[in-house]
Parts: structure tokens; sequence; C-alpha cells
């Protein structure tokens, strides 16, 4: 009798003990660096220190939720909307994009804190929309916005959002030939993520291979923001303009428009940035 008592203690406090073991750890952070395209571009402030061109959903996007989360001392974000992979616009050629954003920044910042986390989200979905097979060339140039970044850097946390999947946005479905552009879309993000996740993680050319003292994550966005559309309408985008319109129709809607999807979903995507903060 005695020794059941016994051992159920013993049960009882291991059971305590691996929730304790298995509680994430908070994630100190003192400057927050953000690159990427009009996913992450949280607008202009009248400020001296403020990149981008607009904010492209109906409330905050990630970086803003996150930095909310986070509560990090230093909050930059380099995102422009347009931005492709290299260093051209959409819209321009020569700056904004994601590799310009990266050396402007080095450029401005020799030293870089050891407290500081820098999150790329690698653009390369816009890429995708101009001509044909563009997987290889941003692979490369996201490789070199990372070398870049690396080279700067003497510790901190590097985590890479992949890209995410556009195939299904109602921006594509409402394309011209939208099956042909679908399939297309659709394989050149999955081989550009698949490389993407080697590029990081090869056990022998691995930038964290490369970089030991340097925390280098790649985050699935792409998965992320499927999860979070799950159970949402992802056909059209929310628009008030209709006779039956209700008080909470809003929030049964993933697009903000053709393209960009609602707050919602942004929240979502900082809240799994956080957990994979505190799994590091
Ligand atoms: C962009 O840069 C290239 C190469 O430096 C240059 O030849 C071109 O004139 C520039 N284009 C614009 C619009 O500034
Ligand atoms: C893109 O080109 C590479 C070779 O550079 C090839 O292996 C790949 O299958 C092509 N992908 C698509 C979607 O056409
Ligand atoms: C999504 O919303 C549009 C516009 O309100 C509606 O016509 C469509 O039926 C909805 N789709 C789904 C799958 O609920």
């Amino acid at each position: 009798m005695k020794w059941t008592v016994f051992l159920f203690a013993c049960l009882l406090i291991d059971a305590v003990h691996s929730r304790i073991l298995h509680k994430p750890h908070e994630f100190l952070c003192g400057a927050l660096f953000v690159f990427g395209d009009s996913l992450s571009d949280d607008g202009i402030e009248v400020a001296d220190e403020s990149y981008g061109f607009e904010r492209t959903s109906n409330g905050p996007v990630w970086p803003e939720y996150l930095q909310k989360m986070l509560a990090c001392d230093r909050y930059v974000n380099y995102a422009y909307s347009g931005a492709k992979s290299g260093r051209d616009n959409f819209y321009f050629p020569n700056w904004s994009g994601l590799l310009w954003q990266v050396e402007r920044f080095v450029d401005t910042h020799p030293q870089i804190p050891s407290d500081s986390l820098m999150i790329m989200q690698a653009g390369g979905a816009i890429d995708f929309f101009t001509g044909n097979n563009k997987t290889q060339e941003v692979v490369e140039n996201i490789h070199e916005a990372m070398n870049v970044l690396l080279k700067t850097m003497t510790a901190g946390t590097i985590l890479v959002l992949n890209i995410v999947d556009q195939s299904s946005a109602p921006g594509v479905l409402a394309a011209e030939e939208s099956q042909v552009l679908q399939k297309r879309i659709s394989a050149m993000v999955g081989e550009a993520n698949t490389q993407l996740t080697h590029l990081v993680y090869d056990s022998e050319l691995g930038l964290r291979k490369k970089a030991p003292a340097i925390t280098v994550r790649v985050l699935d966005l792409n998965g992320v923001v499927v999860r979070a559309m799950t159970d949402l309408n992802t056909t059209e985008p929310f628009t008030h303009h209709t006779k039956d319109t209700g008080t909470r129709s809003i929030y049964q809607y993933a697009y903000h428009d053709l393209w960009h999807p609602s707050t919602f979903v942004h929240h979502k995507i900082a809240q799994a940035i956080v957990r994979e903060l505190q799994d590091l």
C-alpha cells in the first residue's frame, strides 16, 4: 500500500517536472530587424528611421504584432511592398529589393548588437510572376542576402521565413489561364523552399555550419499561412459593399485584397514566430 502511494507520488512529481521542462523559455530581444516585401511592409512613419511604402491589410501586419509580443527595445522594418528577391522592385529597378534592404542595413549598422533578431521574409513570390523559371535566381539572391548578414554578425538570431505559395490567392484565381499559372507558381515555390531549407540546414554546406555562433533557422511560413486560412473564405477578399454584410462578416475572410492576407492571418503568423523563438 505504502509503495503504491510512493509510486503515485513519484509519477506525479515526474509529470509536474516534465511540464516544467517543456515550458518554453522567454525570448529576450534587444532589437528586431525585418526584411521582406508587401507581406511585411508596415507602412511609413513620420520619423527619420522608417522604411517601406504602405501597409496592405485591414489591421496590423505580422511584424507589428510580433514587436508587441516580444517587446524588443528596438524595431526597424526594412520591408518594401513590391520588393523582389534581388535589388529590384516589381515596378522599378535598383532599389528596395530584399538584397538591397540587407545591403542598406549593413551599410548603416557596421556593428550589430548580439541580442538582435533578424527576420528575413524570403522575397521571391513577386519574382515568380515575371519571366519563366526564376527558382535558381531567387534562391541565389536569398543566399547572397544571408551571406551579407552573416558577415556582419558575430552573434544573434536569423529567422528565414520561407516563400508563401500564392497559387490559390484570389489574384491568381481571377487571372487568365489561372490553372496554368497556379501549377507553375506552385512548382517554383516548392522547389525554392526545398532549396532554402538545404541552404540553411545542409550538414556540410549549410549556413548553420558556416556560422556556428549565430542561430539560423527556417520557419515554414507557407505552412503557417495555409493553416491560418483554414476555415476562412479564401476565394474572395472581404468587402463590406454587399447587402448582407454583418457585424462579424469580416472575421470570416482570409484575404484583405487579391493578394494580401487579412490581419487575422498576420496575427497567427506572429504567434507562430513566437513559438519558434521560444523553442530555440
Ligand atoms: C540601375 O542600375 C544599372 C546598373 O548599375 C544601371 O545601368 C541602370 O541605369 C540603373 N537604372 C536606373 C533606372 O537607375
Ligand atoms: C527550373 O529550372 C531547373 C533547372 O535550372 C529545373 O530543375 C526545374 O525543374 C525547373 N522548374 C520549373 C518549375 O520549371
Ligand atoms: C466567399 O465569399 C464570397 C463573397 O462573399 C461568396 O460568394 C462565396 O460563396 C464564399 N465562398 C465560400 C467557400 O464560402
